[in-house]
């Protein structure tokens, strides 16, 4: 992806200049605490950057989905606040309801070098999905230059994510530069061997990854619940598993292309099974031509975790996406817990793909064993499918 080749803040001179940055500071909130603030850690370092560098910054982003109305319950005051406390430095929210509004234009001409203010959230005007001409020359007007961080909504086309960008000279910070080099230089030229363990609930929502990494990946996993529209299509019995009819043929195309293309491709061999789908319910684990009638799969069994975890160990680079089974409850975490100690003891370059598994890492204590998690859900998805992301496209590109 041409992805690997944009400009980014170091290529551009910030000093004394007013640079607009889009960060995704959607942080999970409770009221209006902010219950996980990795995304706004994630953002600091281009943030940092720019306020030794001499700029006066300009920080926008969502937050939630309030439709193109104001609602005080998105508004970005927490990370207005929890953004000062890292920053050492008093970051002052521009509080207007139309973002772009008195305030906004009034604190953006004040700024001295170093300063850092932080627009409302962009999602307040609806013209923001819209990717609305108009809006986006609002943004740009504020600042004479752009530097798009928001890694995590570089999949969404919008007014400050690439509309802006035909405005004002358009970079990127450090953050999607990670992003980039981390899941770009797997894909395009990975330490071999190429192992990606791809997980959750749904073969609808990773069929686009499956088919983009059986060109790259030495070796496919398959877990999770998705494992057992796979297993139906082998003519197993899968009990009342998770199984998306519609796509067991394209499941079974999968399994025929990476045998086509000498891609070893792993499902599970064994599972936990549960009478219903609850934390206490009564488990067992079966092989899986052997799941009986109302009984459903709820995580990898042990034969399948050896499986696994033999494969990962040779790896040079590990691409992981999704939880091998409903790791939230004890009951049906080992699947995940045994992969994540596989990923960890591999010596891999190990790559955490967004979403549910970065959740799981995360509260099975193997975050700092990774080399890189993916601040983007939907964002590193989409990437992992080989598609362009209009948030990074719009970004010049070096000389
Ligand atoms: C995310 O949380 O995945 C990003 O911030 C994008 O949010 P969105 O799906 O509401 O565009």
């Amino acid at each position: 992806m041409d992805a690997l080749n944009k400009k980014t803040v170091e290529d551009i001179d910030v000093a004394g200049k007013k640079v607009l940055v889009r960060c995704d500071f959607n942080v999970p909130l409770n009221g209006s605490s902010i219950t996980n603030d990795k995304r706004i850690v994630a953002a600091l370092p281009t943030i940092k950057y720019l306020i030794e560098n001499d700029a006066k910054v300009i920080l926008c982003s969502h937050l939630g989905r309030p439709k193109g109305e104001y609602k005080p319950e998105f508004s970005l005051a927490p990370v207005a606040e929890r953004l000062s406390e890292y920053l050492e430095k008093e970051v002052t929210l521009a509080e207007d309801k139309e973002v772009v509004g008195h305030n906004a234009r009034t604190m953006a001409k004040n700024l001295q070098n170093g300063d850092v203010m932080l627009l409302e959230n962009v999602r307040f005007r609806q013209e923001e999905t819209l990717n609305s001409d108009n809006f986006s020359q609002e943004l740009a007007s504020l600042a004479e230059i752009f530097v798009n961080d928001a890694f995590g909504t570089a999949h969404r086309a919008h007014c400050s994510t690439t509309g802006v960008a035909s405005y004002l000279p358009a970079v990127c910070g450090f953050l999607i530069q990670k992003e980039i080099e981390f899941m770009g230089g797997a894909l395009a030229n990975p330490k071999r061997p190429l192992v990606a363990i791809l997980g959750g609930a749904k073969v609808s929502d990773k069929i686009g990854v499956i088919s983009n990494l059986i060109d790259k990946c030495d070796t496919i996993i398959i877990g999770g619940g998705m494992a057992y529209t796979f297993m139906k299509y082998l003519g197993h019995s899968i009990g009342t598993s998770l199984l998306e009819v519609d796509w067991i043929e394209k499941a079974g195309k999968m399994m025929k292309d990476a045998e086509n293309k000498g891609v070893k491709f792993l499902i599970p061999i064994d599972n936990k099974v549960g009478k219903e789908y609850s934390e206490n319910t009564e488990a067992m684990v079966v092989n899986s031509d052997e799941i009986p009638d109302g009984w459903m799969g709820l995580d990898i069994g042990p034969a399948t975790q050896k499986l696994f975890t033999d494969a990962i160990k040779g790896a040079g680079t590990v691409i992981w996406n999704g939880p091998m089974g409903v790791s939230e409850w004890k009951e049906f975490e080992g699947g995940t817990v045994a992969v994540a100690n596989a990923v960890a003891d591999s010596g891999a370059i190990s790559i955490i793909g967004g979403g549910d598994s970065v959740a799981a890492v995360t509260k099975l204590g193997f975050a700092d064993k990774m080399s890189h998690i993916s601040t983007g859900g939907g964002a590193s998805l989409e990437f992992l499918e080989g598609k362009e992301l209009p948030g990074i496209m719009a970004l010049q590109d070096k000389d």
